[in-house]
């Protein structure tokens, strides 16, 4: 069986992609993990027994700890997801994000150049770095443009998108100047089970079972395409196995939907799942100020993965909210641990001054 260096494997999507991958055996897993406010060990207890599985404390912009990961476990990939990835907080203090989303990504595509330069022939043809980044790289879209293809040209607008743009391109200069076997996939708007609820899903449903307000920035019309994360997961194990090196994949849900619709279907699945005594859960939707810069329609063209590689989304928005919003119902153990700690400072941060 492979071994994958599967970095922010504790967060959300990459603690997904690693349940999955030691459940359908796709392969062993080393996962590195800086465990910010954003990774969850909790996520992980399924693999406590599994010898599959080995979870590493540390930073992907600390080359020493990353060289001896490679020389010790000699993985046949990287996939990295290891990011800071919520937008608003970028807007609040973009440091962390040049930190981890630029300076980290160049330290470990560095280590893993050279790891990958040490391989033997027939591991070196097969090696793979695969580097997990996001459709907001291609800016924002109105009404009337066609969606976002491989060759849409980039222009970020937060700080966050900016420096995954900086990653991508430092992946891609890796791949043409130094010939390091990359793959990158641009996706959409993910969401399911393990969220952190700082994105808009989980932090709906959460806000709607305490009975708080539900913030909609703005006027509630941006649109964005939902992504569901296993399909994300099926998708990057394709593009893993099957991708031609130097490409980048779109990756998209087919699911555009404006926020405040999002939010209304959040509360009217919350009225027949748990319904509250005085009235729909609709009642506590409040528009608030917007984010600054914020992009207006994000849409994905994934024909290029369906056509080359056979993937589909296999969740519809309907039936993969109902999964997400009935895991949120039943894991109230999961939601109380993730709301401890520094959650009500950020909460308090983004939230304070925009209900004003
Ligand atoms: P997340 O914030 O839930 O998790 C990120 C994980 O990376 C956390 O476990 C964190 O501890 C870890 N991490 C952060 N800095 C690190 C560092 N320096 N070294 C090692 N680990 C570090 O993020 P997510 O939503 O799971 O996103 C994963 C990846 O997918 C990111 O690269 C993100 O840009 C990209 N992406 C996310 C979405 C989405 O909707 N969530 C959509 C498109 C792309
Ligand atoms: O498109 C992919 C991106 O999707 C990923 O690269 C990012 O890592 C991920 O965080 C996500 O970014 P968004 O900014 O689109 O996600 P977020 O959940 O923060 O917001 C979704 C939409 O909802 C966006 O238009 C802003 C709006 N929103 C968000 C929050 C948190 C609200 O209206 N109210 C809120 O409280």
């Amino acid at each position: 069986m492979k071994t994958l260096l599967v970095t922010g494997g504790a967060g959300f999507i990459g603690s997904n992609f690693v349940l999955k991958a030691r459940q359908e055996r796709w392969a062993n897993v080393v996962n590195l993990d800086k465990f910010t406010y954003a990774s969850n060990s909790h996520n992980l207890a399924p693999l406590s027994e599994d010898s599959g599985h080995c979870l590493v404390a540390g930073d992907i912009g600390n080359s020493e700890l990353v060289t001896d990961i490679l020389l010790q476990y000699r993985p046949d990939a990287i996939l990295n997801f290891a990011a800071e990835s919520h937008v608003d907080r970028s807007i609040a203090d973009p440091e962390a994000f040049i930190q981890t989303n630029v300076v980290g990504t160049f330290r470990l595509l560095e280590a893993s150049r050279k790891y990958w330069l040490s391989l033997p022939p027939e591991s070196k043809q097969k090696f793979r770095f695969l580097h997990v980044s996001t459709d907001e790289v291609y800016g924002s879209l109105s009404l009337e443009d066609p969606p976002f293809h491989e060759n849409t040209p980039y222009a970020p607008n937060s700080p966050y998108s900016a420096s995954k743009a900086a990653s991508d391109h430092f992946v891609r200069a890796y791949y043409h100047t130094y010939g390091l076997p990359t793959l990158t996939t641009n996706c959409s708007n993910n969401y399911g089970p393990y969220q952190f609820p700082e994105k808009l899903i989980p932090l709906v449903i959460l806000n709607a079972l305490n009975g708080q307000p539900l913030p909609i920035y703005g006027d509630g019309q941006n649109i964005r395409d939902w992504l569901y994360v296993e399909d994300h997961c099926d998708a990057i194990y394709q593009v893993l196995e099957k991708g031609t090196i130097g490409e980048t994949y779109n990756v998209g849900g087919l699911n555009e939907k404006t926020n405040l619709s999002v939010v209304k279907n959040i509360c009217s699945l919350l009225d027949d799942l748990a319904p509250k005594e005085n009235g729909s859960y609709a009642s506590l939707i409040t528009f608030v100020e917007d984010r600054p810069g914020h992009d207006r329609r994000y849409s994905i063209d994934c024909r290029k993965i369906q056509q080359e590689l056979g993937w589909q989304p296999r969740e519809s928005f309907e039936s993969g909210l109902l999964k997400t919003v009935k895991w949120y119902l039943e894991n109230p153990a999961w939601i109380e641990q993730v709301q401890s700690g520094n959650y009500h400072d950020w909460i308090h941060k983004n939230y304070a001054g925009r209900m004003a």
